[in-house]
């Protein structure tokens, strides 16, 4: 299994009044293509930088940032643009639906963004189904719970068909059986839909549930996570130090051994 998308070297630097903050440093990542990749670590860790720049929503200050064969951390802001409208999705803890529109039309209403040139309610019927929601299809947001929203978001995230969903806390404001709904969710969706996804989290758990399970403090990754995971985590550790070497393709050699029957 390839990882779609991976990263080399990536550091971030922001100025701030009291001069410059690295909030990444040496940030060697990869998920793996059809699978769950999760972030975690405290608030302030660096989580949310780094999905930015995954996301091709910023641009890292050094390293690079590779989403399939494509040098991303090198594209213009354009083309960054038009890569997250084609292959990517996004969902954030604070849902921010439309209010005036339904679950279906808020589903719809992202399709016509993106361009979508099938039957826009036809898809956006089978992304509520997906989620377990067609019976709320006519229900405006206030009428839906806070896990139905975040559900009517994710089936608004991956409507479009992205590559790569990325979900930036999306249980963070949710009751456990709601959280932990939405991330079963996400499994089914890549077990089943083959979606790549990227989340981040800090509810332990959450982490189990994870393919791939990386760990910030500090913005830099922490390398000796617990294990009974799996080997996933250094597997990924491999990989990066293998597209260190300069081969971006080298980390797909490694091939990891637990692709099926999960
Ligand atoms: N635009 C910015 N300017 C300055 N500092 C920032 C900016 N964005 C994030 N930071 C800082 O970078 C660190 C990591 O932030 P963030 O990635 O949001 O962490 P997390 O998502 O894990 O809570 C924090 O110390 C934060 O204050
Ligand atoms: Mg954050």
């Amino acid at each position: 299994m390839m990882d779609i998308i991976r990263t080399e070297g990536v550091g971030r630097c922001f100025e701030t009044p009291a001069g410059p903050f690295w909030a990444l440093k040496g940030i060697d990542v990869g998920a793996p293509e059809g699978k769950l990749t999760i972030l975690r670590g405290r608030s302030g860790s660096g989580k949310t930088t780094l999905m930015n720049i995954l996301g091709a929503l910023d641009f890292p200050t050094e390293g690079k940032v590779w989403f399939g064969d494509r040098e991303i951390s090198a594209f213009s802001e354009a083309e960054q643009t038009r890569l997250r409208r084609e292959q990517i999705g996004f969902v954030f803890q604070s849902v921010a639906l439309i209010p005036m529109m339904n679950a279906l039309e808020n589903v719809e209403y992202a399709l016509r963004l993106a361009k979508y040139q099938g039957d826009r309610t036809a898809r956006a019927m089978e992304c509520l189904r997906l989620v377990g929601l067609s019976q709320r299809a006519d229900h405006m947001p206030q009428e839906l719970s806070g896990g139905e929203q975040q559900r009517v978001a994710i089936a608004r995230a991956i409507a479009h068909y992205p590559k790569v969903l990325f979900a930036d806390e999306p249980t963070g404001a949710l009751d456990t059986a709601s959280g932990l709904a939405v991330v079963k969710l996400f499994r089914e969706l890549t077990d089943q839909q083959g979606v790549t996804i990227i989340m981040t989290t800090h509810d332990p758990g959450i982490m189990e549930l994870g393919d791939r399970v990386y760990e910030l403090s500090d913005g830099r990754l922490v390398t000796d996570l617990d294990e009974g995971l799996e080997n996933e985590t250094e597997a990924g550790t491999d990989a990066a130090s293998a597209v260190q070497g300069g081969d971006p393709i080298q980390g797909d050699s490694l091939k990891e051994g637990d692709g099926h029957g999960e």
